[in-house]
């Protein structure tokens, strides 16, 4: 059955572009944090679309939201597809949601293709695949795998000390946490579709990315305590600056994701918050959010220890207190050899050219790789630019994405 898509790619499209404009900065910024205003009017706009075109809609207490496409045997367990639509503060269209009105696109094409899966298609709208509001990513894909509890996620907070359960809550998702996680085999298979992240695919001129691989990555909090002060009246001899201290502990992690020999270790401090932020006044605290990453994460965490050992020395030497706390320390995923092969088939009989490749954000199908076996399906983005507002995705390759994904429900539902 010829998969080409009947519906124009403009109009979705269109929609990529009316889901950017609702966002909490002014377009074409797009900043969409979890249980935000934009949040919830993207969520309805994304449910808008899923039940115009006949999908049963669910929503769980975290508010992962599934839209099944019924099959003929309701019984087995569906095909997944899906991502994200929260966004970090400064981002683009894409990230998230080319996985989300993609895999619609796909079903909705396989809808008027007049396919009729054996196996039900449900895509999924993770919660907060970004971790802006609580500090860790992938917050519903987690709580469904249980690699994050519900003990763990009530005491989330975020920076206004409000607590993820009354935050939920007022976004209208209120049954118990306990009933978001997931057994394994809730799904038969889980693909997503996503823009690369990386530069590799444009590079190489290539239509798809098949990811057997998603890189391990990890999240230290650093607090360091100094002692503030009149930056005029107090003597360099006599600080404990806690601003510089964190400078030698960013130039530190820098120093070692350089120095393991592999291109594959990344290390970032993302946050970076001092107090009291006079320019008169000596920085009495710092608090660093660091992210390390890399595809062997044996390998992360050696810089991730030679961070907190750098901790300890920099604390003795200067005087100041610094505490660490781990986020998260996620392992590598490994797609599973039969689905990526799926896509492989798919990619040629669509005609695309593609290479295998390592996936080097995180995802939301990480986690669902503890309950289900996965892999990702990439398409090329300009210049390997993300998490900011020129992120790009042609119309051409966001519609090669979705015509390999929809020649791979087909194969996987049938
Ligand atoms: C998710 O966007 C990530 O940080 O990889
Ligand atoms: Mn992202
Ligand atoms: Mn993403």
């Amino acid at each position: 059955m010829s998969t080409q898509p009947i519906r124009s790619i403009d109009e979705l499209i269109e929609e990529l572009l009316t889901l950017g404009r609702i966002s909490e900065a002014e377009p074409p910024v797009v900043t969409r944090v979890v249980f935000s205003e934009a949040d919830m009017r993207a969520r309805s706009y994304v449910k808008g679309l899923c039940a115009a075109a006949g999908l049963d809609i669910r929503e769980d207490a975290i508010g992962n939201t599934f839209a099944r496409w019924q099959g003929s045997k309701p019984d087995l367990a569906p095909i997944g597809t899906g991502s994200h639509i929260d966004a970090i503060p400064n981002a683009g269209l894409y990230d998230g949601c080319v996985g989300v009105l993609g895999g619609l696109e796909a079903i909705r094409v396989l809808q008027q293709l007049g396919f009729k899966p054996r196996r039900s298609i449900e895509l999924v709208i993770f919660t907060a695949e970004e971790p802006t509001r609580f500090g860790i990513g992938c917050l519903g894909s987690r709580m469904m795998a249980n690699v994050l509890t519900p003990a763990q996620a009530l005491a989330l907070r975020d920076k206004e000390g409000r607590g993820l359960d009354e935050l939920r809550k007022a976004a209208g998702f209120k049954g118990p946490l306990e009933s978001v996680a997931q057994p394994r085999g809730r799904f038969h298979q889980f693909v997503e579709l996503h823009i690369e992240q990386g530069p590799f695919l444009e590079a190489e001129g290539l239509d798809v990315g098949l990811v057997t691989h998603i890189a391990a990555p990890a999240s230290l909090r650093i607090a360091i305590e100094g002692e503030g002060g009149h930056a005029g009246g107090k003597l360099m001899p006599r600080r404990k600056d806690a601003l510089t201290a964190a400078a030698e502990l960013i130039l530190a992690l820098e120093e070692s994701a350089n120095s393991t020999g592999a291109i594959d270790t990344v290390g970032t401090v993302g946050v970076c918050e001092v107090f009291p932020g006079a320019v008169n006044s000596i920085p009495s605290r710092v608090r660093l959010e660091t992210d390390i990453r890399d595809i062997d994460h044996a390998r992360r965490d050696q810089v991730l220890d030679a961070l907190r050992n750098k901790c300890v020395e920099v604390a003795a030497r200067r005087g100041v207190s610094i505490a660490t706390e781990l986020v998260n320390a996620d392992p590598t995923t490994v797609s599973d050899p039969e689905l990526v092969s799926a896509l492989e088939a798919s990619a040629i009989a669509a005609g695309k050219t593609y290479q295998k490749m390592v996936a080097r954000a995180y995802h939301d199908t990480s986690f669902v790789s503890c309950i289900a076996p996965v892999a990702m399906l990439f398409i090329p983005c300009r210049g390997g630019v993300s998490h900011r507002p020129d992120e790009f995705a042609s119309p051409e390759w966001i519609g090669g994405g979705v015509h390999v994904l929809a020649r791979t429900l087909v194969s996987l539902s049938a």
